[in-house]
């Protein structure tokens, strides 16, 4: 494939498992290997490989029975800079196979909270290693929100080594309701290898992760409710390198996920996608809970099991009634349409002598035939509100007294004596001096339209290919004239560091 014009961005997302890598502009990555480090294991077979003692990506994929592999992205952290150093290289020597960097801009995505000593020194490396030619750190999150062309909604990135729950509201992330899980896909190959072993199945074979993996990705599913798992009885049968048949049973298929959602089967005592997604929910203003729950946004290479959809949707919804009611904009609507009916309701009470009052109506939410003459206040089939809470209004209340009252009241505050005692405030002191309800007044609280949880309306928003999401996103962005006015050069940088550091709202 030939290498683009020079000044078109170059991506770069590493991830714990996979690299992605690629060019403004494609829709997917060019390059996708796995983030992986091979040394020599035995010396001594190694005659023939010349000066060649590492191995990165897939030639370290392809060599490993005799290597030492490592993965220099542990959880999403760089861990061995010497490994990441040789990722690079790989990337931009061996694949993109590009001689003058100077020519070429990096976007560069990057996991959120990264230390700023590290991202300036990652932008030394790029700068002064590489010598390309401009930079720009561009958070995941962001880029998988914009893969799918929304500013406003609640991203779920779920890759190898950590669970992302990201709330961004037009286009500010919403920092203090973030939440980073060390649950992820490498949680699922532990599981289903532990599951195996259980069953007394051990795979003796150098790939034994590879086969792991390969077996999680092209079978593992969700169950909807796992206490009435489905009845298949047929195993799994899984041909090996070596040409021999591995049986698996088949519920270790579907339970070797059920990990995201029962952390506690690897002994974790931690929270699960779904909890971790109402904690985030919790941390922000419940005004905009129901627009994030209808814009969920899934993310990553480890959302792609079939089920996984409808499952969470299940298990989140299971948790809304922990946020207690919330706040609907689309009640509002329907609020005016009640009172459009009501106000039918009055002219018909008018008219009672003539028209009869309807017995029976379809509830708005479900559709179901219902008596309304039961006067409901929810729908029995689908729970729905059918009524807005009643607000008390008392029409007969006394009014205020005349300010020409002549007994004269004493402040509890200062002790002075007052003549108008229909005064509120102490005209000597300034304290408060009947309280709310002695003065007849009933504080506003603050009023939504609210809804029933069950009823929230929860909508995904899930890119093409989720695990290249985020390449996706920072190929568009990218590509967009606006956006390559904010790459930094080595200059900008070296003047002042913080320019890294872009509110991308702005962007967005
Ligand atoms: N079809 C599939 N079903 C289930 N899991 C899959 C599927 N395809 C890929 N995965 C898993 O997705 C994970 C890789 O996803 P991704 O590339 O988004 O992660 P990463 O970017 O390398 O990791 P991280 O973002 O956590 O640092 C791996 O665990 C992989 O096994
Ligand atoms: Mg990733």
């Amino acid at each position: 494939m030939a290498i683009p014009l020079p000044g078109t961005p170059i991506i770069i997302d590493l991830g714990s498992a996979y690299v992605k890598v690629g060019f403004a502009g494609d829709p997917t990555p060019r390059f996708v290997f796995p983030t992986m480090i091979g040394t020599e294991r035995y010396k001594a077979i190694m005659v023939d490989v010349g000066a060649r003692n590492l191995y990165v990506g897939n030639d370290a994929m392809k060599m490993r029975g005799v290597l030492k592999v490592s993965y220099p992205i542990e959880r999403g952290v760089i861990k061995d800079w010497e490994g990441y150093y040789e990722i690079l290289n790989y990337l931009f020597y061996s694949l993109l196979r590009i001689e003058d960097l100077s020519q070429y801009p990096v976007v560069y995505t990057e996991s959120l909270f990264v230390q700023p000593d590290i991202k300036e020194y990652i932008a030394r490396v790029l700068f002064e290693t590489h010598g390309v030619k401009s930079l720009i750190f561009v958070p995941t999150p962001f880029l998988s929100l914009f893969s799918v062309g929304l500013t406003t909604g609640l991203v779920i990135e779920s890759g190898d080594g950590t669970t992302w729950i990201v709330p961004i509201i037009n286009g500010k992330i919403v920092q203090e309701a973030v939440q980073r899980l060390n649950l992820a896909g490498m949680d699922v190959n532990n599981n289903l290898k532990s599951l195996l072993m259980r069953e007394g199945i051990s795979i003796s074979s150098s790939a034994v992760d590879e086969i792991i993996k390969e077996i999680k990705e092209k079978n593992c599913y969700f169950v909807l409710d796992p206490s009435k798992p489905p009845r298949t009885d047929d195993d799994y049968i899984y041909r090996l390198p070596d040409g021999s048949n591995l049986s698996i049973p088949s519920h270790i298929i579907y339970e070797a996920p059920e990990v995201l959602f029962q952390p506690s089967m690897l002994g974790y005592n931690i929270q699960n996608l779904p909890q971790a997604t109402i904690s985030s929910l919790k941390s922000i203003d419940k005004k905009y809970w129901e627009e994030l729950l209808s814009h969920i946004v899934l993310s990553g290479g480890n959302i792609q099991y079939s089920g996984f959809e409808e499952r969470f949707k299940l298990e989140i919804s299971n948790l809304l009634p922990q946020l207690g009611p919330i706040p609907s904009k689309k009640l509002k609507s329907r609020g005016t349409k009640l009172t459009t009916e009501i106000k039918k309701e009055i002219k018909n009470l008018q008219n009672v002598e003539f028209v009869k009052k309807k017995k029976k109506d379809n509830c708005p939410h479900c559709g179901a035939f219902l008596d309304v003459s039961e006067d409901l206040e929810f729908c029995p089939e689908c729970k729905g509100r059918l009524k807005l809470p009643k607000i008390p209004i008392e029409l007969n209340k006394k009014k205020p007294q005349e300010t020409n009252e002549t007994t004269p009241i004493v402040c509890p505050h200062c002790n002075k004596e007052i003549k108008d005692s229909s005064s509120t405030f102490c005209p000597y002191c300034g304290q408060k001096l009947k309280s709310d309800e002695e003065m007849g007044i009933k504080l506003a609280e603050e009023f939504h339209d609210y809804i029933d949880p069950t009823e929230v309306f929860i909508k995904y928003f899930v890119p093409d290919n989720p695990q290249y999401a985020i390449f996706t996103g920072a190929s568009i962005l990218a590509s967009l004239p606006s956006f390559q006015s904010l790459f930094i050069t080595y200059q900008q940088f070296q003047e002042n560091p913080n320019v890294l550091y872009i509110d991308f709202s702005e962007i967005l």
